[in-house]
């Protein structure tokens, strides 16, 4: 029998999460076994909609989430971070005695999850977008509660979304600066290969299309095992035009900004597991 799931507050992440982990089919999770939530009553039917899952919400139920985890093997939480004290609060005394927290929030640490749920399993997950399609990076940080069968089915579950990384808790915030905003990253880039194209002469449509076809290409070489450095310097031969696109890149410190970016995003969820100590 495929595990019961409850996804308290089912956004962007958790709708992408929810997307690919159902993707993988009934025999990881039955769709009826789902049970989402969000607040307004317009996310929860176009969620149920698009997904085909049974979805409320706290505008209409005000315990849709307190029902939602009736049952559950695992619970996963998708609210933003400063709701996650608020969520957990609500669920006391309604959370099955072994179910798994799995939490998603960049910025509330274990700890304070099960300062507030003491009997239960925690998990720390950091997933990406890209989850929606099969296509994730999820870090799964498993706490000392959670037993081999429990981490076991969880990871099989996931997988059905993406790679899953299993990393220690501390190194969730750096996975926070690589993987979890890291797709953004990517977005930045393209962004501005459109607008230099825009630039440079090209309409709008056809610079799109190139840069879209040109990350999918370079994504492709990449999963196909290949070292980043090793394709970078397979097509930068001395004197050429990639080389002087690269100098220039180089020249104003890329690898510095890119580094500075990565950590801005592992402080900022640092800075937030603070902010978010008192309720
Ligand atoms: N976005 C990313 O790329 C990303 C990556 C890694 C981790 N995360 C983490 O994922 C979490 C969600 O981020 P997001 O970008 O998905 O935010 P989001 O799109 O705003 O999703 C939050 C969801 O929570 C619902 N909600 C609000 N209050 C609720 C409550 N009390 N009970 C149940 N549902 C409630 C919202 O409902 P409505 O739709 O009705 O407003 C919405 O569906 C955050 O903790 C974030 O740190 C996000």
């Amino acid at each position: 029998m495929t595990p019961t799931i409850a996804f308290l507050g089912t956004g962007n992440m958790g709708a992408a999460l929810l997307a690919g982990i159902l993707a993988a089919g009934e025999d990881h999770v039955a769709r009826d076994r789902v049970h989402a939530t969000t607040k307004s009553q317009e996310s929860a039917r176009a969620l149920a909609e698009r997904l085909d899952v049974p979805a409320t919400s706290l505008e209409s139920e005000p315990d849709a989430n307190r029902e939602a985890v009736d049952g559950a093997d695992f619970v996963f939480l998708g609210v933003k971070p400063w709701m996650m004290r608020g969520t957990l609060a609500d669920l006391a005394g309604a959370l099955p005695a072994r179910a798994v927290i799995v939490s998603m929030a960049a910025g509330f640490s274990a700890a304070q999850i099960q300062e507030l749920a003491p009997d239960n399993p925690v998990v720390r997950i950091m997933p990406n977008t890209p989850s929606a399609l099969g296509r994730g990076v999820i870090a799964l940080a498993a706490g000392e509660g959670v037993d081999e069968d429990q981490r076991a089915q969880l990871s099989a579950l996931l997988s059905g979304a993406g790679e899953v990384f299993e990393v220690s808790e501390e190194q969730i915030g750096a996975m926070t600066g690589i993987s979890g905003s890291g797709v953004a990253y990517f977005f930045y880039l393209a962004e501005a290969l459109v607008a230099a194209g825009v630039e440079l002469g090209l309409d709008e449509e056809t610079a799109r299309g190139m840069v879209v076809q040109t990350a999918v290409g370079a994504g492709a070489l990449l999963a196909d095992g290949g070292d980043p450095a090793a394709l970078r310097n397979a097509v930068t031969s001395k004197g050429g035009t990639t080389h002087a696109a690269i100098t220039a890149l180089a020249d104003a410190d890329f690898e510095a900004v890119v580094a500075r970016a990565a950590t801005a995003a592992r402080d900022r969820a640092a800075e937030m597991e603070a902010e978010n100590q008192q309720g």
